[in-house]
């Protein structure tokens, strides 16, 4: 028996400015403590430096969307784990399906940029979802368990300290969510193929991603599989933000 505690994670995705975020984070931070929940917030890079100095203390995580897979170097636009370190991010987020679509991610990327967070000691949060074609064509388990195996091979034993996250691809942004049975169904295969790898696969946080809302969260974070959330569209008011990590107990 296996008590996982909640894990609810906010992607800003490419939002927010000063102000915004101001009033978002004091919204969190005013509906503390959150019992049955650990809570964080993924920002923009530019506004991690404001994220670090408003949740020091506060018992709220922050993180990235993502990281770098090389240490340092002439890499022009990137952000390096080390650089995450030092603004204090406890989560990278890593192959997210936009970043796949949008920047040509491959499994191996994604798995190098898993290592790359571990190394400095951030937990990177390891997107992985099919895309509405890919599910229609019977594909979810294989495409789902293809994006996992390459963390798996690149971590080794280290793969049981990441965070893995179900995003399916059709229910990001589109307000059509997974029925939880679909959502609990890809978490099984998830967590039987990180067991086949790791004796910790018991213990490690599996969260659901895509249109979750204050209304669907309950019922999704109730699933055998389900270990929280990653929030997007919701993450951005303070009252969704905060009844959806209020329905992880
Ligand atoms: O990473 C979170 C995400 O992609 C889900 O976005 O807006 O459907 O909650 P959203």
């Amino acid at each position: 028996m296996t008590t996982r505690r909640k894990l609810v994670v906010g992607n800003w995705k490419m939002h927010g400015s000063h102000a915004a975020n101001a009033e978002l984070l004091q919204g969190i931070l005013a509906a503390r403590p959150f019992a049955a929940a650990d809570v964080a917030v993924c920002a923009p890079f530019p506004y991690l430096s404001e994220v670090a100095v408003t949740l020091a203390n506060s018992g709220v995580a922050w993180g990235a969307q993502d990281v770098s897979a090389h240490a340092q170097g002439a890499y022009t636009g990137e952000v390096s784990a080390a650089m995450l370190q030092e603004f204090g991010c406890r989560f990278a987020i890593v192959g997210h399906s936009e970043r796949r679509a949008y920047h040509g991610e491959t499994d191996q990327q994604v798995a190098d940029k898993a290592q790359a967070a571990l190394s400095k000691g951030l937990t990177p949060i390891v997107c992985v979802g099919e895309t509405l074609a890919q599910r229609e064509a019977g594909e979810t388990e294989a495409v789902v368990k293809r994006q996992l195996s390459a963390v798996i091979h690149t971590l080794g034993q280290c793969i049981g300290e990441i965070v893995v996250a179900y995003e399916p691809v059709w229910a990001i942004g589109t307000g059509r969510t997974a029925s939880p049975e679909q959502a609990q169904a890809v978490h099984a295969v998830l967590r039987a193929q990180l067991a086949a790898a790791t004796a910790r696969a018991a213990d490690m946080k599996l969260l659901y991603g895509g249109s979750v809302k204050p209304d669907n969260a309950a019922i999704l974070f109730s699933q055998a599989d389900i270990d929280g959330g990653l929030i997007g569209g919701a993450a951005l008011k303070a009252a969704d933000f905060v009844a959806i990590a209020r329905a992880a107990g």
